[in-house]
């Protein structure tokens, strides 16, 4: 054995032309540290590639100019200006939203085939784009609020609105894909999650009960029940399998605004006091978590995600209230 006679400030041996002591000297005085080093450095890449990270953004895609368009696509900031209130919509403007919805139900249909190991969230929002453009209609979240892109694509442990991007999905992943259509002057909402290949046991029970949350929420619709009741509807059916209800997110009224009240909690807020009457149109849209349901924001101001980073999954129906029930508008 010789001992290197390098100096620590010389370049190393190895030809990298980093310094000695920077390179190649702790493995050379001390190889069982070195590999220890090595190990744990190994260990936290691992651990960074478990969760989603922001990724590259495309360029803004164009809607042609034939295609009407929401008016917050008016105002430099996409802010909205006046939103609807919860009143009953008119016969005519439901039979818009029939067609809206269809349309968007549609739209989600054809990313959710799209979806596979392999492709990124960017190219779900291609699919979303294109299939909102051949109906005639205008992909609602393209600049609403500033955002970016045309749908918003939620991996793992992002609660919703993710921005697609250049991420690209895995074996085992889920996805939330939510297609919002602007067409005949009104908004159709619906989102689902989608799971990558082979997805663990407990992320599809996840998956599973969120879906039954969804048509528990809307079980509770019906004429003379508050808003309320929806509510604590999906929380008990959450509660009750060990799961969490996001708080942060709620759904909201909808038709000629994207968001307007009623708020629609997906939890037992008692403050929910709107009574259900026919031709209210609202969305439902519970976010369900494996573990706690606190969140956090990423630093672009849209991407929410689980504080505890536990898998979290969504679904959402843009309905109406009829005479005994509900009319799910969403539905191909
Ligand atoms: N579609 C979402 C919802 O269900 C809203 C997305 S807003 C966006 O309410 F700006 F992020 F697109
Ligand atoms: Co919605
Ligand atoms: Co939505």
């Amino acid at each position: 054995m010789t001992t290197p006679t390098i100096a620590a400030n010389d370049p190393c041996w190895c030809g990298s032309g980093r310094r000695y002591k920077r390179c190649h000297r702790v493995a050379d005085l001390d190889p069982e540290r070195a590999v220890a080093e090595e190990a744990r450095r190994r260990a936290a890449e691992l651990e960074a590639e478990k969760y989603v990270r922001p990724g590259r953004l495309s360029p803004r895609r164009e809607v042609p100019a034939d295609i009407p368009r929401p008016a917050y696509t008016l105002d430099k900031h996409g802010r909205p200006r006046d939103r609807d209130s919860a009143r009953p919509k008119d016969a005519e403007t439901i039979e818009l939203m029939r067609a809206a919805g269809r349309a968007a139900a549609e739209v989600l249909a054809a990313v959710g085939a799209a979806v596979r190991p392999g492709i990124t969230t960017d190219d779900l929002d291609a699919v979303a784009h294109a299939e909102c453009i051949a109906r005639g209609g205008y992909p609602s979240p393209l600049g609403y609020n500033g955002f970016p892109k045309s749908m918003c694509t939620s991996v793992n442990e992002v609660i919703c609105h993710g921005i697609p991007d250049s991420t690209v999905l895995k074996d085992g992943d889920i996805v939330n894909c939510d297609v919002t259509i602007f067409l005949g002057g009104v908004h159709g909402d619906t989102n689902a999650t989608f799971l990558v290949g082979d997805v663990d046991a407990d992320t599809r029970r996840l998956v599973d009960v969120t879906r039954e949350c969804l048509d528990v929420g809307i079980a509770a619709v019906r004429p003379g029940n508050r808003v309320r009741d929806i509510g604590r509807a999906i929380q008990d059916h959450a509660e009750g399998h060990g799961f969490g209800v996001v708080r942060a997110f709620v759904g909201h009224g909808i038709g000629r605004s994207f968001h307007s009240d009623p708020q629609v909690y997906h939890y037992d807020n008692p403050a929910a006091r709107t009574l259900l009457e026919p031709g209210m149109t609202f969305t439902i849209e519970p976010m369900i978590t494996i573990g706690d349901w606190h969140h956090e924001m990423w630093d672009d101001g849209w991407t929410a995600v689980t504080a505890d980073r536990s898998r979290t999954a969504q679904f959402e129906h843009t309905l109406v209230v009829t005479d005994s029930g509900a009319e799910i508008l969403t539905r191909a």
